[in-house]
């Protein structure tokens, strides 16, 4: 890792994308800082350029921080303190090439993540895109029996793929709100106490978990580990009735597969937060009338995108006073 602390200039910080004010005016305080006024994400060739200028960058998920990008000899830049939990938008093991601490910012946004997920699992499930749809389109003819009838989500059982700080918020919203059955799927064990207080069940693997849910809410990192974990051998393996909700990153699931899924009503719906690519959309995603979609807004709170920003400058005040920053990921 760069030698963080003992610059003897005020290290110099840019900021990739505009933040909630109250943080940016605390970063111009403590640091000779530059932000990209015009919010537009910046390209491979500008982060090059930033890297040799700046002794840190705060980059977000729009920003690719991949080989290419990071393709230098040597970089002014020790640390990336992203503005976000996942990192899988920076190549790490290039970033520690260069010597780049690399942080991010978990706990902050892990409830407003999980309300989010509700928010999708509820809309799903009962229609509520359809029907906001049908309404504002002055298509609504009134009150029937028979009319947009959804499914109940309250005593259902939900399998929870990644059993992260993320993950464990969904189940408490879950099980303790809505009385949800919950069935977790986690790379590593999770002790038993921990599944107690969820009357949660974890199983082995992904394929035993999809047969059981009603409905199936992804909470696991991206990156090209994850690339399609769900595709459409394991969208086979869900109920036909069952819904999958996606605040995790788009390249989880394969969206062509679940739009054919979704077509062929080989499941009962989907509801998304993140997309592969975004901020394009698959077409193909678009005449999926039992699928919700939402523009990446998991976080999207005053008080949550105020907080990852208080997390960023901790990192940064902890980097450059020579102490091992509390949210380093590599
Ligand atoms: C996160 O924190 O990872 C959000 O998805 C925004 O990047």
């Amino acid at each position: 890792m760069n030698a963080p602390a003992l610059l003897n200039h005020t290290p110099r910080v840019l900021v990739t994308r505009r933040w909630p004010a109250a943080v940016e005016a605390e970063l111009a305080e403590r640091f000779d800082t530059v932000f990209n006024v015009e919010d537009k994400p910046m390209s491979r060739a500008e982060f090059r350029e930033a890297l040799t200028h700046f002794d840190a960058i705060l980059p977000t998920v729009t920003d690719t921080l991949d080989a290419e990008a990071l393709d230098l000899d040597t970089a002014r830049t020790g640390i990336l303190a992203n503005y976000g939990v996942g990192y899988s938008h920076i190549d790490t093991a290039a970033a520690k090439t260069l010597g780049i601490t690399v942080t991010n910012t978990p706990d902050v946004l892990s409830e407003c993540t999980a309300d989010l997920a509700m928010t999708l699992m509820l809309m799903g499930a009962r229609r509520a895109g359809e029907g906001e749809r049908e309404l504002r389109a002055g298509a609504w003819t009134g009150w029937r029996p028979t009319h947009l009838v959804g499914s109940k989500v309250s005593g259902k059982t939900l399998g929870i793929v990644g059993f992260g700080r993320i993950g464990l918020a969904m189940a408490q919203r879950a099980h303790h709100g809505f009385g949800m059955k919950i069935i977790v799927y986690n790379r590593s064990s999770v002790s038993q106490d921990v599944l107690d207080r969820y009357g949660a069940k974890q199983v082995e693997t992904l394929d035993d978990l999809l047969p059981l849910c009603d409905f199936v809410s992804l909470h696991c990192p991206g990156g090209p580990e994850n690339r399609h974990l769900i595709g459409s051998r394991r969208l086979d393996l869900m109920k036909p009735d069952a819904f999958l909700i996606n605040t995790a990153r788009g390249e989880v699931v394969d969206e062509h597969a679940l739009a054919q899924a979704l077509m062929f009503d080989c499941i009962g719906g989907a509801a998304l937060d993140v997309f592969d690519g975004e901020p394009n959309i698959a077409p193909v995603l678009m005449d999926c009338d039992n699928l919700v979609m939402l523009p990446h807004l998991g976080s999207a709170t005053q008080e949550t995108r105020t907080a990852m920003g208080r997390r960023v400058l901790d990192n940064l005040v902890d980097f450059f006073d020579g102490r091992e920053p509390g949210d380093r990921v590599a």
